[in-house]
């Protein structure tokens, strides 16, 4: 199972925080170990793809299009649902990386500029397919891309990074793929559209294996909430009034919700569904730590269980 059951409410909430590492396993040194990172997600680790496929299709762009959304770090919108960086952004920085690119919309051909790696995360993607979600009668919201859909972009991108089978294989072996967080947006379609908890129970077992093929390590950066010792532990920072500072059908950064609190680093809820940016750091803090500390441990896995894992993501290079 993805989930364990020793972990804090804040993990319950969404935290599946996965990294699949593909690395040079005996190089202990951090920087230099990786050559590029890919991630694969939803609007927690996306960095601006659901607002570029936006204005390619001219559709109406997402809330994370507009202030507060960017207020903290960047102090304009980027795309990113929260009021700064993302814990795929902290260890981007941690590892010497720019921020990565978001792969999708009008820029897409250009794989220049992913040399060093790509997010393939999508706000509102799924685990399952939007057209197996479509049979059970949940539709999906904003976008149609899976997980599915997001690993194959990689595939189709992969080509055009490194040249030949054994060239590919290399720059697997040295980047850090972040697989996570994906399958949130599988329940809150299905519940926002009216699905009953039975209907939602039989979608785990699909959800945990689609994302179990996909990866290889899981690593859970999880620690109970009281150690952060945030002010506001339950209402959101962007929100409308009640109980949690959150109305689901009022989002932040639509009119009329154009304002926030004054500190969002001493709340957990940026806007009622995501972490502020406070929390995306030390969450990244701790994913960080396990990976360094995994790294290691890595290499006595025997390799061919390695290989074999490998080769259900990238069947097409024979690794
Ligand atoms: C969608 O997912 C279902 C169930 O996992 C699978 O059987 C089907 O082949 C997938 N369809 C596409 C188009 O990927
Ligand atoms: C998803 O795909 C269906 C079928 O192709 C389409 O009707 C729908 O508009 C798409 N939804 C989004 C949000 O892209």
């Amino acid at each position: 199972m993805a989930t364990s059951s020793s972990c804090s409410s804040l993990k319950q909430q969404f935290l599946m925080f996965l990294v699949v590492t593909i690395s040079s396993i005996i190089n202990s040194q951090v920087n230099g170990c990786f050559t590029s990172i890919f991630s694969f997600g939803d609007s927690l680790t996306d960095t601006g793809n659901l607002l570029e496929i936006s204005l390619s299709d001219s559709t109406n762009p997402p809330h994370s299009a507009f202030l507060p959304y960017g207020r903290t770090f960047f102090h304009h919108p980027t795309g990113r649902f929260c009021d700064g960086r993302l814990v795929i952004d902290f260890l981007a920085e941690a590892l010497g990386f720019s921020f990565l690119p978001p792969f999708y919309g009008s820029e897409s051909g250009k794989w220049e500029k992913f040399q060093k790696g790509a997010n393939f995360a999508v706000a509102s993607a799924t685990a399952l397919n939007s057209s197996f979600l479509a049979e059970q009668g949940i539709h999906s919201v904003s976008t149609n891309i899976s997980l599915g859909v997001e690993v194959n972009s990689f595939k189709h991108l992969l080509p055009s990074l490194c040249s030949s089978s054994s060239n590919c294989k290399e720059l697997l072996r040295n980047s850090l793929i972040v697989m996570g967080e994906i399958g949130g947006n599988d329940y809150n379609h299905a519940f926002m559209q009216g699905k009953n908890i039975e209907n939602i129970r039989q979608l785990v077992p699909l959800v945990v294996d689609i994302i179990s093929s996909s990866i290889n390590v899981r690593i859970d950066g999880c620690c109970p909430c009281f150690k952060l010792g945030f002010k506001e532990t339950l209402k959101a920072c962007c929100g409308i009034g009640g109980l949690y500072n959150y109305d689901p059908l009022i989002y932040c950064g639509y009119p009329p919700l154009k304002q926030c609190c004054n500190d969002p680093s001493s709340y957990i809820s940026w806007d009622g569904i995501h972490y502020t940016e406070a929390v995306n750091k030390w969450l990244a803090h701790t994913v960080f730590e396990e990976l360094m500390s995994t790294i290691p441990s890595l290499g006595s896995l025997s390799p061919s269980s390695t290989v074999n894992k490998l080769r259900i993501l990238y069947p097409m290079f024979g690794v």
